[in-house]
């Protein structure tokens, strides 16, 4: 059998959309392989969102040439969001690849490596293609928690942003296809998904009939086996009551918001195009905390933008302070092709931007570190995944917040299990716990969710 070795840069969504090639590439005979010096065709899935990314994807080319010497008969392709936007230099930096293909083109997969071993030339399809959702899943093993990528594309026009242009327009898949294909991960043993999409609380607005975000939770919500239901990315231009109440009352979903605010300053969140304002996104941060009390926030920071001046900077950082976030993603403004902000005249040196990417860490792991200390002493239904990498006695878990736990199995064998825990210690990076009694089996039933 002729070997794939699969190698996924960036989001959610793209290690999504490798499994489904991993999938389909199964169909056509390929057997998934570790390691890069025995396989008969490598596949690059990328990222754009950063200049760094797409460095990485460059060196590592560069490596992957010489096993191309090596063995003539040896394919290479770059798939996902470099392809798309920078296939010229792909073809200039690295003139040996043999196939470049967006995620549009993924459902063809097999057709296009095809394609590639019999003409000998490069092959490149960077089209746009018709909407298909592909449930193939790549292996029979159990596997505890999936993604499952419910709408494509991105229609919004953030100034900084590459994935309008990479992943294109907002299309939903229907509600019947998720749910399907939910299912049979269900009937394969998994019991977390999590729904992708680039805004994924305007899913559905564009199907026939119209459906939205809320409706789904609850559709999923009704198939046997799933424990809990997570989503990303929610926008807060599109976010809605509706959505919220469904967090407090449909019970798999978690009480955990991942909400993009990229810039606590006003001037810059118009400049960046985001359709809010500070005082807007405080806003839905009351109304989300007030609906679903114990809510769990977590978000992106853009720091370095365009124009962003000491004083933008800061009112970033007074609303982490004070909106409490378990989790913030900092990034460092990379200027991208083609988008408005890389046009900008007053571009942020490097060396501002690490210190304000620094001052902002601090301040982020502070607020977590204070969040996680707050947990001590309760009582939280944990679904047990694995084995502490540190101690292999040890079980680990998640908390619905998505916290590390680990604690004692007392010899029992507890994968895919929900079990309460209670929460003993708060570490820097996760929390130690003891498996709690039949009390707290009826306490953790109440679902605190934590
Ligand atoms: N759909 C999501 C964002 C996807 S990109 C949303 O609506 O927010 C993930 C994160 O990468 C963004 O939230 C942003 O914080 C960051 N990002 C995107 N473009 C960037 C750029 N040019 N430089 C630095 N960070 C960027
Ligand atoms: Fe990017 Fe803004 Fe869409 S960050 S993915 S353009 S919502």
């Amino acid at each position: 059998m002729p070997k794939l070795h699969l190698i996924t840069y960036g989001c959610q969504m793209n290690e999504y959309d490798s499994e489904r090639v991993a999938g389909l590439l199964k169909h056509a005979r390929y057997e998934l392989t570790e390691s890069p010096e025995a396989a008969d065709l490598i596949l690059l899935n990328t990222c754009s969102i950063r200049e760094r990314a797409e460095e990485k994807v460059f060196s590592q080319l560069g490596s992957l040439r010489r096993l191309k010497s090596a063995n003539p008969d040896l394919l290479i392709g770059v798939m996902g969001c470099m392809a798309q936007l920078q296939q010229g230099r792909i073809q200039e930096r690295a003139p040996f690849v043999d196939l470049v293909f967006g995620s549009p083109a993924i459902a063809r997969v097999g057709e296009l490596v095809a394609r590639a071993r019999a003409e000998r030339r490069p092959v490149i399809e960077t089209g746009e293609g018709p909407l298909v959702k592909i449930a193939t899943p790549p292996d029979g093993t159990r596997r505890l928690k999936a993604f499952v990528t419910i709408m494509e594309g991105c229609e919004k026009h953030c100034t900084f942003c590459v994935v309008p242009t990479t992943r294109g327009r907002e299309r939903s898949h229907p509600p019947e296809s998720v749910l399907e294909e939910i299912r049979g991960l269900a009937a394969r043993g998994c019991r977390e998904v999590t729904l992708l999409g680039q805004t994924v609380n305007a899913y559905g607005r564009d199907l026939t009939p119209p459906t939205d975000l809320a409706d789904l939770l609850e559709r999923v919500n009704a198939i046997a086996g799933i424990e809990r239901i997570r989503f990303t990315t929610s926008n807060p231009y599109n976010l809605n009551r509706r959505l919220m109440r469904a967090i407090r009352e449909v019970p798999k979903v978690v009480e955990y918001l991942h909400l993009p605010l990229q810039s606590g300053s006003d001037r810059i969140l118009e400049r960046m195009n985001r359709g809010y304002t500070r005082a807007r996104y405080l806003e839905l941060i009351a109304e989300i905390e007030e609906t679903v009390p114990d809510i769990a926030l977590s978000t992106d920071l853009i720091v370095g933008f365009p124009g962003e001046t000491d004083e933008d900077f800061q009112q970033t950082v007074d609303l982490v302070e004070r909106l409490r976030y378990d989790n913030v993603f900092a990034f460092r403004y990379s200027r991208r092709p083609g988008t408005p902000a890389a046009e900008m005249p007053d571009q942020v040196p490097d060396a501002i931007k690490a210190s304000r990417n620094t001052r902002l860490l601090t301040v982020a792991t502070r607020v977590a570190a204070e969040r996680s200390r707050a947990l001590e002493g309760r009582v939280l239904p944990i679904l047990a995944d694995g084995l502490s990498r540190k101690n292999a006695r040890e079980a680990t878990g998640r908390t619905r917040c998505n916290r590390v736990v680990n604690f004692d199995p007392e010899g029992q064998d507890l994968f895919g299990e929900v079990v309460p825990v209670l929460i003993t210690q708060a570490l820097p990076h996760s929390l130690r716990g003891a498996l709690a009694g039949r009390e707290a089996v009826l306490q953790a039933a109440g679902m605190q969710p934590g």
